[in-house]
Order: C-alpha cells, then structure tokens, then sequence
C-alpha cells in the first residue's frame, strides 16, 4: 500500500513538473527566438481552432504576449491546489479533492440579454473565432493572499464584441453551473447559488479582461474553474468567476454573490486596494503563497489596482474608491 502511495505521488510530482519544465522550455525558446530576430508571428502560424479546448495541451495553439514577461508564476501545484471554489467545499484543499465531479465536455455558454446577437453556444464554437493567448497575472484575492498565475485565454473584449451589445448594455453578468450533482457544494446553502459576478461595460472592454480557458499551457483543471473563467488582474480575485455558463448584457448594475453574502464586506467593483481596509482586515499587504515559511511567509505591499494602474486608473476617474469599494 506505502509502494502504492509513493508511485502514485512520483507519477503525480511528474506531472506537475513536466507541465512546468514544458511551459519553461518553451518560454525560454520564445525569449531566444525573439534574440535571433524570430519573430512571435511565427506562433501566430498555429490556427486558433477550438479543437482543442479540452484536449489537454494548448501550447501549439497559444501565442505569447508580454503580459506578465519578467513575473516568475507559482507552480503548477500551488496554483491547483490552493483554491477557493465553494461549489465543491469551503477548505482551500477542497477544490483540487472534490472539482473531479464537474464536467466540463461537452459546455454551453448562453448569451443574451441587451445585445444584437443572443444564443446558446457550445464552447467550441464559442472560443473558436479567437487567437488564444498566454499572459501571466498577478492574482489577488481579497484574504490578502497572492500568487502569479501563467493563463491561456482570449481578451474578453474580443468575445462581447463578436455579441453587438446595444447602447443599453452598461453591465456583463456572468453565472456559474447551478447543478448539485456535478458541484455538491451547491446542495448547502453556503452562497446564494449559482455564483454571479459582474463588470461595467467599460471594464469588460479594457484589453486587461481576459476568459481563460487555460493555464500553464493546458486546459483549465476543473478546481481552478474548467472549462471557462473570468479573470480581471487589477481587481480582487471574487470576482474572477469560475466554470461560467451565462453571460447577459444588462442596464442596471446587479448584485455579486459577494455582495448580496455581505454588502458591508465586499462591493460591486472590488478593486484591489491597499488604502481601503477590509472591515474585519488590512489590505496594506499580502501573503505569498509558498513563499517564506510558516511562522515566517513573505509578504509584499499590495499595490493599487494591483499594479495595473496605467492600464485600468482612468476607468474610475471621479469615483470615490472608498464608497465604491
Ligand atoms: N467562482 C465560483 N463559481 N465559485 C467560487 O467560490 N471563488 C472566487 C473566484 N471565483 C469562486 C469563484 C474567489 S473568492 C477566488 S479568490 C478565486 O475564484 C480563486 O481562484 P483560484 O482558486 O483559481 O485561485
């Protein structure tokens, strides 16, 4: 039996370090290339074909941008296996445990609501017009905890525009799976579910938004929200919802799960900021994960908008970011 655990860890350490020395190799081929005049169009050759959404490797169809260039991610483990995805338990180990009953083939993303083109689409054909793209974020969530995670996805305004929304469509609402027997967590009333989150228009519009679909050149291990998911560096990380079916343009601002849990605690823009305190916490600093030691983590200053200032500040000129939290 001892055999049999230690084989299973060795074939699972493996895994994880092939997925990582594979997404390095092939960084550090891009940065050589790039030396001797190669230029990226050479990777623009790979048709972006959603064949291949869930077949596990993306990196031949996946160019890479400069997002995120000189950030070193965390590994494929930390990034897996730390994880907050109530739909399959509240403990950050839950996730990587429990998420194996979701299944993200075959996936249908509804869109509608306040634009020109409304339908149900299957994942495929929904992700297939797209160039999919390789950009390392930083990642920080509202515990005050961070990571840098390598995504594979396409710009979110990319998507929405393909959609015409109208001139009424000020905010994007987006809804994860409501089904309890492929996410158990829903069969308690831990959130109101399914999980909802939201931009503003303009937000969604800013070339930072971005639907992954991957991460470390693969498809998106069901914990950290297969087969589809939001992600806005800039801001915290609730509002990056997880395995998304529904996406409705609509007028009036909506309430997030998190907001609709505890209004007090957790606002419609979320915007990382170190000057506005969580009411039971600081934001001024963050833990990162698996850096340091237990009684001693590194920690860094959270820096406004997460860093992402230049690209995201001019979004909320004149609004006051301590009432719109
Ligand atoms: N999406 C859904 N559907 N359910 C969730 O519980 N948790 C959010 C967000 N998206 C959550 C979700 C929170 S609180 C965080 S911090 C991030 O997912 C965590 O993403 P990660 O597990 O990939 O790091």
């Amino acid at each position: 039996m001892k055999n049999k655990v230690i084989k299973v860890m060795k074939k699972i350490t493996e895994h994880y370090i092939t997925d990582e020395s594979h997404y390095l190799n092939r960084r550090s081929f891009i940065k050589k290339s790039a030396r001797f005049g190669i230029g990226l169009a050479a990777f623009n050759a790979f048709s972006s074909s959603a064949e291949g959404v869930h077949g596990g490797d993306l990196s031949d169809k996946t160019i890479l941008t400069n997002y995120g260039k000189d950030l070193t991610p965390h590994s494929f483990k930390e990034i897996t296996n730390y994880n907050n995805f109530y739909e399959f338990g509240t403990g950050k180990r839950d996730p990587a445990k429990n998420a194996h009953t979701l299944k993200p083939k075959p996936w249908h993303v509804k869109v509608s609501g306040e634009c020109a083109k409304q339908g149900d689409y299957d994942l495929e054909d929904f992700i297939a017009p797209y160039q999919l793209e390789e950009r390392t974020y930083r990642f920080r969530c509202v515990e005050a905890w961070s990571m840098v995670i390598p995504w594979v996805g396409v710009p979110l305004a990319s998507v929405l525009k393909t959609f015409k929304p109208t001139s009424k469509a000020k905010y994007v609402v987006f809804k994860t799976l409501m089904d309890k027997e492929q996410m158990p967590g829903q069969k308690r009333a831990t959130l109101n579910w399914p999980y909802i989150e939201a931009l503003t228009i303009a937000e969604a519009m800013n070339p930072l938004s971005f639907l992954a679909v991957g991460l470390y050149g693969k498809t998106l291990p069901n914990q950290n929200g297969a087969p589809l998911r939001l992600v806005v560096p800039w801001k915290y990380g609730f509002k990056n919802i997880k395995s998304i079916v529904s996406i409705h343009f609509q007028e009036t601002m909506p309430i997030n799960t998190w907001q609709d849990q505890a209004a007090s605690e957790y606002g419609f823009y979320a915007n990382v900021n170190p000057e506005v305190d969580h009411p039971r916490w600081s934001q001024a600093r963050e833990r990162v994960i698996g850096k340091g030691s237990f009684f001693s983590p590194k920690k860094r200053k959270t820096e406004l908008f997460n860093g992402y200032g230049d690209e995201v500040a001019h979004l909320y000129t004149g609004l006051d970011l301590v009432k719109n939290f």
